[in-house]
């Protein structure tokens, strides 16, 4: 059997947890990623047929019975991913009743998955049903965005415009928008349901004073999609309080939005 660490889902989870931390997004134990990955690329490096151990899950996940995830770990530090993946990670396969999970590999210290693993299963099961390609969801704590969530409205509509209003690009990166959330308690399903329902519209939820979820079909993808809002964000803290001599009109964003053929949110415009 090949090791486990050495697995490519693993060396990208283990160079994308290090690139995180060092932009400052992941403090402490903060942020968490799950990652669909094919069983024969797990057959390759464990057991399948002979899990570590078993562990509850409280809400149904049946719709993902089958699945294996790459998961971080809850308490674990992004910090040390690369260094001690088997630690604090786990491989994990979802069981066929939805309430429990088998764990193949990981998780060594006797850890479980993120506390916010509902709210990602749920995100995964939504946004499958929208894309069949989907496979990552990421969340993590970016500085700019939280201290935007201090300062501006909270409603998807006007949250999204600001952040497009920010940098060109925005509407050709995320031309679906963001959800916003208000304050909530993390780490538990009730979270997880209303982030959940906002995923069925949008790839980007954004937690009021707390951080953001991102999805897409690969590590890159949700990534990209997150820094391209916390760079928005960043100019936004930059300029809110300074006069503004221009701005993007909604017309550039039409203009854009036919040359890269976007299919954005024509309501989020003014016109
Ligand atoms: P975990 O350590 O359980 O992954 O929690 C970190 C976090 O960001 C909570 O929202
Ligand atoms: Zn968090």
């Amino acid at each position: 059997m090949k090791d486990m660490q050495e697995a490519p889902f693993i060396k990208e989870v283990r160079d994308m947890t290090a690139n995180m931390y060092r932009l400052g997004w992941d403090e402490r134990n903060g942020g968490n990623i799950s990652y669909i990955v094919p069983e024969e690329e797990v057959a390759k490096y464990a057991d399948i047929q002979h899990p570590v151990r078993s562990i509850p899950l409280d809400f149904d996940a049946a719709y993902l019975a089958g699945k294996y995830f790459v998961v971080t770990g809850t308490g674990k530090y992004f910090k040390n991913v690369s260094e001690y993946p088997e630690v604090n990670l786990g491989v994990v396969r979802i069981a066929a009743d939805g309430k429990s999970i088998d764990l193949i590999w990981g998780f060594a210290d006797g850890g479980r998955p993120t506390s916010e693993f509902p709210s990602h299963l749920m995100s995964h099961i939504e946004r499958l049903k929208i894309d069949p390609e989907h496979r990552v969801v990421m969340h993590t704590h970016p500085t700019n965005l939280i201290a935007m969530t201090f300062v501006h409205e909270l409603d998807d509509r006007s949250f999204t415009r600001t952040l497009w209003q920010m940098i060109t690009e925005c509407l050709v990166v995320f031309p679906d928008g963001v959800g916003v959330l208000p304050w909530m308690l993390c780490g538990t399903t009730e979270i997880g349901e209303v982030t959940a329902e906002k995923m069925k519209e949008y790839r980007l939820v954004v937690w009021a004073q707390h951080g953001i979820f991102g999805t897409g079909k690969d590590l890159d993808e949700a990534f990209g999609l997150i820094e391209t809002v916390e760079k928005a964000a960043e100019i936004y803290m930059k300029i809110a309080h300074l006069p503004r001599l221009q701005k993007i009109e909604d017309q550039n964003f039409v203009a854009l939005a036919e040359a890269f053929h976007l299919d954005y949110r024509t309501d989020f415009l003014d016109i």
